[in-house]
This record gives structure tokens, sequence and C-alpha cells, in this order.
């Protein structure tokens, strides 16, 4: 088969085709933090493992016996198994004549057997995968009556489908087909979403439901090119560790991402000294069990939550948790090695003006309690400038070594990462205006929305 007029991701699935025991991963990742899902891949499955990075989306190719390694991945949302990449031409003259072409690629040679065995695996679905019409048309009729049941007593449930594990032996797998779509076409996502679901149901004899589906297939149609995935997590992976969660909680698998950025080292002393709910140092005192963490808040609200996060977490979860403030905290000067937080940005905790008295008296502080020369700080705030504005009276103190615009639950905010100078405390010096932080961008903003292989 000629590679030529491939993109990236077809040549990855094709890859995948050639061996029955590899599989292409497509994995969810907040956007912008996409080069530390890189660098745990190749950490956790192999360091030569062949990436696509998309904007928010890794994909590669695993070996069935490196899936354990994928589902400890502790970056990334959500994972899904490909079960296809293809492209088409489209005409463009008829919305019909296009979608056609969505249907006789599912009926002639989409094959997906591959995919669904293994997805069952992993999900641990116990119903029936490919039943006959006979058991189709059985399993039809119950399920109509059922659901005449359930609507008139119960309320409209949420649309997360359910836990594949719960499936019944003698069930017939439920499934629904969503699809999301970028370009410029004559269809809607909801058509190509009915047509390859509709055609799927005559392929399989699956009974569709749209909210308690076991099985999600997600159709990503960008301009050409069609992928389609199976959705392997049942639910995000960035809900592992928190019960109470506040107005500010952070998703865990962002925490991680921070945390990574840190490069905590065996033995190192990790503080979040706003640790609002507490998720930062939750996530790192299980991803990171041989660091010491200790948290704080000047809210007893905040310290209450984090206690109660704590209590209800795994018993691994070791942390010193006080009420502080972070302008004068518990610490004798160049002691902490790691400081990882997500400061109060204005929009759902703090204000703006509060910031900018905020932020100067915690990078002053910052600089008395880090170790000079590897001291780590890894910062998360949507108010940039208040933040350059602090960076400059903390002079000297910090060496600025990357920067990341992330997105945040719809807002743009930023990761600085800095590094303590061997300057001591007592003798910095305030930088002059000319020293602002350049805009936030990612390791390779100028292509950010191109699938980039690495
Ligand atoms: C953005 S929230 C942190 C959210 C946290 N990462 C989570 O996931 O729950 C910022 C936190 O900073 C705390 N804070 C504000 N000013 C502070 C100060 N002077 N000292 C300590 N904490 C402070 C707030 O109470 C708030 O809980």
């Amino acid at each position: 088969m000629s590679l030529d007029n491939k993109s990236d991701l077809q040549k990855l699935f094709i890859e995948s085709l050639q061996n029955d025991n590899v599989f292409m991963i497509a994995t969810t990742v907040n956007t912008g933090f996409e080069w530390q899902t890189v660098d745990e891949c190749r950490e956790k499955l192999d360091k030569n493992v062949r990436i696509v990075k998309e904007r928010g989306k890794i994909f590669f190719n695993v070996d069935w016996s490196q899936f354990p390694q994928v589902e400890d991945m502790r970056s990334i949302d959500n994972v899904f198994i490909v079960t296809d990449v293809r492209k088409f031409e489209f005409g463009g003259i008829s919305k019909e004549a296009d979608l056609q072409l969505f249907k006789e690629a599912v009926h002639n040679d989409m094959k997906l057997e591959k995919a669904l065995n293994a997805w069952k695996h992993i999900t641990g679905f116990q119903g029936e995968m490919f039943p006959t019409i006979e058991q189709y048309n059985s399993a039809k009729k119950d399920y109509a009556l059922s659901n005449t049941i359930v609507t008139s007593t119960t309320p409209r449930e949420k649309k997360r489908g359910q836990d594949p594990s719960n499936a019944k032996r003698n069930e017939i797998l439920r499934y629904r087909v969503t699809c999301e779509r970028t370009g410029t076409h004559l269809f809607e996502s909801s058509d190509v979403a009915r047509i390859i679901g509709g055609e799927l149901q005559d392929k399989y004899f699956w009974l569709v439901d749209l909210s308690g589906y076991y099985l999600e297939i997600v159709c990503k149609v960008t301009n050409n090119e069609l992928v389609t995935q199976l959705r392997v997590t049942h639910e995000s992976k960035h809900r592992r560790n928190i019960m109470n969660f506040g107005p500010t909680t952070l998703r865990a698998t962002v925490c991680y991402n921070l945390l990574r950025l840190a490069h905590p080292n065996p033995g190192d002393i990790i503080i979040d000294p706003m640790c609002g709910g507490g998720s930062i140092p939750i996530e790192a005192t299980l991803a990171y069990s041989q660091t010491y963490i200790v948290s704080g808040d000047n809210h007893p609200k905040a310290v209450y939550r984090t206690k109660s996060n704590i209590d209800a977490s795994s018993p691994r979860c070791k942390i010193d948790l006080l009420c502080w403030s972070v302008s004068q905290l518990p610490f004798k000067d160049s002691f902490i090695d790691i400081v990882v937080t997500d400061m109060p940005f204005g929009k759902r905790s703090g204000r703006t003006t509060d910031n900018r008295i905020l932020y100067k008296q915690f990078l002053k502080e910052l600089g008395r309690i880090m170790k000079p020369l590897t001291g780590r700080a890894v910062l998360l705030t949507c108010d940039r400038r208040s933040f350059a504005t602090a960076l400059q009276t903390a002079g000297n103190l910090f060496r600025v070594t990357k920067t990341l615009g992330v997105n945040i639950g719809g807002l743009q905010a930023a990761v600085y990462v800095l590094r303590r100078t061997d300057i001591h405390y007592e003798q910095f010096e305030p930088k002059t205006p000319k020293h602002n932080v350049k805009k936030p961008v990612t390791r390779d903003e100028t292509d950010n929305n191109a699938v980039v292989v690495v």
C-alpha cells in the first residue's frame, strides 16, 4: 500500500493493522499540556514510540501487552481505541451523496472486530457483543417496554452512559455514535452520527441508547478525514482523586501535568501554598510517593475541604496541612525544593486588584523559602499582568525557564516554570520594566492546530 498521500494519522493506523496485537490509541489531554503527555508516554511505554500530536490529543500505537501502562498514565483524560482512519473525496454538490460515502465505508470495508474485542476485554463488558437478529428483535421489544416504564417514573438521567462492566451476560450491546466535525461540509455532525450509527446497527444488531449506552463510538471528521474510535474510559480520568469539590477545583490530570513540569525527585519537599480543596497535593502524594508534601490555604473552609478530600482518598495519601498565608510561610530560608500552585486569578477566586499585592508578596516569600539554584516553582494563573509585575518586583531571584498557554475550564491561563537563581534572598534587585515576561507560548504554538509527528 503506497503511503505517499496518507496523513500521519493514516500512516499510524496502517502500521497498527500490520499486527493483530497492535492497537492505535487516542488520548485526550488538557490543551497546552500535550508535550507533558508525549513525555509521559515515552517514559511509561517506550522512549522510541511514534506519536502523532494534535491540539488536545495524542495518538500512538501500543502492543496489547502494554495496555496496562496506558491505563496507568496520569496526564490524560480519556482513552480511545482507534478503529478506522480514512479520507473521502466529498463532491460538495449534494449532502445526500456526501453522506452516502460514509454509509458505503461502514458497509463495505470498515472492520471494527479487532478493536471491539479489545474494548470488550479492557472494559470487562460481559454482554452479547455480536448478537443474532433474533436476539436483537427480542431485546428491542424488552427495551421499548422497560423504557416506557423508566421514563414515566424517573427523572432524566445525565447522558454519560453506563459502566460496561455492569452489563449482564445475556444483555446485548447498547451503543451511541457521536461526531465532532471541523471544516466546511454540506452535512452536519448529527447527520454523520445518524448515518454511521444506522449502518452499524444494520451490521451488528446493537441497540441504540443515547443515554444508557455501554459503547460510545466517537467519529471525528476533520476536513475530508474521518477517524472512528471506541471510548474506553467510562469516566474521564481527571475525576480520580476528589470527593468534595469547590468552585476552583483543578482536574487531577492538570495537577499531574503541573507537577511533572517541576521534575520531582525522591526526597524532594513539595508545597502547594494555596491548595484550595487539595487537588495538587493529593495528586502529588499519589504520583510521587517518595516526596514529602506540605500544603495550606488561608481560608479555613479550603483547609477543611482539603482535609475531607485527604481522608476520603487512599491511605497512601500522606500530606501535612496547615492554615497559613502565602505572605508569611512557616519555613526557614532556602528549605523548599518545589512549589506547585494554582493561584487565585480573579474569575472564580480572588480579585485582580488583590492579586497585584498578593502575587508580589508571594513571589518574594518564595524567593526566601526556595532552595537557591535548584528550587523550582510551577505556577498557574490567568492574571498574567499581575504575575508579570510581581516577577519584576521579585527581580533576579527567579529565572523563567518555560511558559505555557493552557486552557483551564475554558479560560486562557498561563503556566510559569521558574527556577530559583543563586542570588541570596536579601541581596535581590527588582527588575526594570524592560524585562517584561513574554506572552506564554506552547512549545509549538506556530503550528498548534497542525498534526505533528514527533
Ligand atoms: C485557585 S484556588 C486553588 C484551587 C485548588 N488548586 C483546587 O484545586 O482546589 C486559590 C486558593 O488560594 C487561596 N488563597 C488566596 N489568598 C491566599 C493567601 N494569602 N494565602 C494562602 N492562600 C490563599 C484561596 O483561598 C484559594 O483556595
